[in-house]
Order: structure tokens, then C-alpha cells, then sequence
């Protein structure tokens, strides 16, 4: 099908209003391969380092000093014979329970089932910690999710990985914000100091060898449930006395609207190219995938900002 829609809107001089997907310099190396240095980023274990990083891949993309090229298929580097004595199958890309090292992540959270997390009142200065370590650990989350959205998926416009890489910057941003955080309420609290679950990655997972269903999975439903959520975050921060943790959450929801924002963008560029309607096709994909079933209250006010449409509001109230 030929492509006339205009690609989303991104940062890289010269490309932002192309239509389709450009002819396109092959890397001449890796070291210039913006998409390799995210793989690398998401497979690095240090939640700081792998924020700095991304903050100093954003500022070498600006720059000219890395480039993107869409059209590499980049394979995870998969060590023979395995990594950490499980041995790995031989599915490659796509595969996401097994590609050695993805996401990297520290020791420290472990990882339990949400039923496992204990629930603490806010009003504890413990409980209020757990709650700013959930969210630190959702943006950790929201980081890999952000770089794999980079390397994954080849053969987009350059304006869809300036895009994702914009994200994944503000999640760095983000969760810098909350894991210093999260410090001050005493020497016991740092990022790794409570359990968390995987909810977030196990979608990545679900959907790593889809990109139209990561889309619709990933940004559209669970980080559009942070917008939902956000604002009652907020006011029990605010109502313990937290008002720098209230502030940060300030932050979060209006970096998170534009978040929402590309992935409904590029959902719908997707949905264009393949010929599909939204609505319905947000109803198989969810189907096909097992999303999980939202709930009410809606932030219809964040939702409509970032770009879901009477139509879309309405099937989601409608639960359908
Ligand atoms: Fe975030």
C-alpha cells in the first residue's frame, strides 16, 4: 500500500516532516548506531548509569554524534552457551523471555508477585516510601521499555526513534526525581529497598515480536493508566505533608500526557499504513494479548490531551 501519511513529528534536523520511510544511510560502524546504544542501555544493570546514559544518547543524537538507521535489523548479542548458566534458544529477536541480559536490571528490587507486595498507609513514613519506591520502580520499568521501543522495531521513520528516545530521557528524568526521592526519608530508603513486580515488562514480553500490539499495549493502555492514577498519587502525597514528592508527581503526569501522546500518534500512523480502524483493532489486539481490563475513575481531561478521541473515550468507559 503506498504511504502518503506524514510521519508524527520528531528531532532530527532534516527528517522530521518526511512522509513514509526514507532512503536511508547503512551504518558504517556500530559506533554510530544510536539503535545499538540503546540495546546496550537497556541491557545495562545499573538503573543510574543506564539514566545518565540515556540522557547522554539523547544529547549525541541532537548533536549529530549518533545516528539512527531504521533499516538494521539489530539481533541481541547472545553469548554461546547462554548467559548465567540458562541456556537460550535459538529464536532471536522477538523472543523476549529469553534474549540474554533484557532488560537490565540491578539485584536489588526482587521481583514477586504484585499479591505479594504488602499494602502500607501513607501516612507512615515507611508506607510513603513503599509508595515513592513503586513509582521509581515504575519508571525504571518505563525507561527499558522506552529503549526497547528503539532496537526492537526497525524499518520506522527517524521521527518514531526520536520520539521514543525523548521518552526514555524523561523517564530517566523521572525516576532520578523519585529514587533521590525517596533518599530523604531516611537511610534506610534507596531504590531496591522493597520488592516491586514486573507487570509493566511482562507486556514488553507479550508483545515484543508485534510492534502495532506493543503500541496499543504498552504506551495506550498500561502508561495511559498512569494518568488515571496519577492525580490521586498525588493528593495522598500532598496529604501526608509530602509536598516535594507531590511536585515531583506534577512532573510526571505532564511528561507522561506526552508520552501517551506519541504512542497514540504512532499507533494510529500504524493503523493508517496497515489499512486497520483503531477502535476495533484496540479490541482484538487486547483480546489477542490479554491486556489487562481498565477501571474507572478515567482521567478523561489527560486522556483527551493526549490524543484519545470521543470514540476511543467512550469504548474505554464502556469497558469493551
Ligand atoms: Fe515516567
Amino acid at each position: 500500500m503506498a504511504d502518503f501519511t506524514p510521519a508524527p513529528g520528531g528531532d532530527t534536523p532534516g527528517t522530521a516532516a518526511a512522509g513514509g520511510i526514507p532512503d536511508l544511510p547503512k551504518a558504517a560502524s556500530d559506533s554510530d548506531c544510536a539503535r545499538e546504544r540503546a540495546l546496550a542501555l537497556l541491557r545495562q544493570r545499573d538503573p543510574y548509569g543506564k539514566a545518565a546514559g540515556v540522557s547522554a544518547l539523547r544529547d549525541a543524537v541532537r548533536t549529530g554524534a549518533m545516528r539512527w538507521y531504521p533499516s538494521r535489523r539489530i539481533a541481541p548479542w547472545r553469548p554461546p552457551g547462554g548467559i548465567d548458566g540458562v541456556a537460550l534458544n535459538d529464536q532471536g529477536a522477538g523472543d523476549g523471555e529469553r534474549e540474554a541480559g533484557i532488560p537490565g536490571r540491578p539485584d536489588a528490587p526482587p521481583l514477586v508477585s504484585p499479591r505479594e507486595l504488602k499494602q502500607r498507609a501513607v501516612t507512615s513514613v515507611d508506607g510513603r516510601a513503599a509508595l515513592l519506591h513503586a513509582l521509581a520502580h515504575i519508571e525504571f520499568n518505563a525507561i527499558n521499555l522506552a529503549l526497547d521501543a528503539l532496537w526492537r522495531f526497525d524499518g520506522l521513520p527517524p521521527a518514531y526513534y526520536d520520539d521514543w528516545l525523548k521518552v526514555a530521557a524523561e523517564e530517566a528524568y523521572h525516576f532520578s526525581l523519585l529514587a533521590q526521592h525517596l533518599t530523604t526519608l531516611g537511610e534506610s530508603y534507596y531504590y531496591g529497598c522493597f520488592p516491586a513486580h514486573d507487570g509493566l515488562w511482562e507486556m514488553a514480553r507479550r508483545t515484543s515480536g508485534d510492534w502495532l500490539a506493543r503500541l496499543a499495549l504498552v504506551p495506550r493502555t498500561l502508561e495511559a493508566r498512569g494518568l488515571d492514577a496519577s492525580p490521586p498519587i498525588k493528593a495522598k502525597l500532598a496529604s501526608a505533608g509530602d509536598s516535594a514528592g507531590a511536585a515531583i508527581l506534577d512532573i510526571i503526569l505532564r511528561d507522561e500526557i506526552g508520552h501517551v501522546a506519541i504512542g497514540n500518534r504512532w499507533y494510529r500512523w500504524g493503523c493508517e499504513r496497515a489499512g486497520c480502524e483503531p477502535v476495533a483493532t484496540y479490541a482484538r489486539l487486547a483480546a489477542q494479548y490479554n491486556a489487562p481490563r481498565l477501571r474507572g475513575p478515567f482521567n478523561l481531561e489527560a486522556r483527551r490531551a493526549a490524543g484519545f478521541d470521543d470514540a476511543e473515550l467512550a469504548a474505554l468507559q464502556a469497558g469493551t
